[in-house]
């Protein structure tokens, strides 16, 4: 659809996202892990009007975790196969293709890095995303099923761990097998 404009996050974007999507202790980790060549944040922006007036507002974000996974199982059969992490788009936004356009900008830098395939866990109940996934040309790895931790951050800086179990899906981003193109 080519609704957003998606670029990875600098310093100098983090009002901005924090405005429009909230979570800056979340932000201000993923931007300092960036720096440290753990992983990319990337960021879709739209046309808005904004406090300060008309300019861009964050309406999505994804973080490609290129660091070793947490969970052994991860890196026990896929070592060193990025992560396609807090995939999110705003309320306000859904159903309108940025999802999906975040996914495929995060599989072109990936495809760039010289990665051959990218995998991300998704939560059982969270069926609508399972089914975007599929749709995108991701499948379900035959290991089983994962428990991941998901860490929420709370105003003030204070950190929550929350389990979850999440299903593995992988995608092949071959040209032979359909991918990173559209
Ligand atoms: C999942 C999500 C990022 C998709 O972004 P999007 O811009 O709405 O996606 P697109 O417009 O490209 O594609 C729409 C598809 O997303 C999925 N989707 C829509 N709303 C959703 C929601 N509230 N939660 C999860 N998935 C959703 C559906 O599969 C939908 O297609 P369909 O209903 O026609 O089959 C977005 O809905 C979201 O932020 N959801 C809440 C957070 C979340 O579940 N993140 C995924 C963690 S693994």
């Amino acid at each position: 659809m080519g609704t957003a404009d998606i670029r990875q996050a600098t310093g100098g974007d983090l009002p901005a996202m924090v405005r429009s999507l909230g979570q800056e202790e979340y932000f201000s980790d993923r931007l300092a892990l960036q720096d440290s060549g753990h992983g990319l944040l990337l960021v879709a922006w739209q046309e808005g009007v904004t406090d300060g007036g008309a300019g861009d507002v964050a309406v999505g974000d994804v973080y490609v975790w290129l660091a070793a996974a947490e969970e052994a199982e991860l890196r026990a059969h896929l070592p060193h196969v990025a992560l396609l992490t807090h995939l999110e788009v705003v309320a306000g936004r859904r159903n309108e293709g940025i999802g999906t356009e975040l996914l495929r900008a995060a599989e072109h830098r990936l495809w760039d890095l010289g990665h051959k395939q990218v995998a991300l866990g998704v939560g059982l109940d969270n069926r609508d995303a399972q089914r975007l996934y599929a749709r995108l040309g991701y499948t379900e790895w035959p290991h089983g099923q994962v428990a991941t931790t998901e860490v929420v951050y709370h105003p003030g800086g204070e950190r929550e761990l929350r389990p979850e179990i999440c299903r593995i899906m992988v995608r092949q981003l071959d040209p032979e097998r359909g991918g990173p193109w559209r």
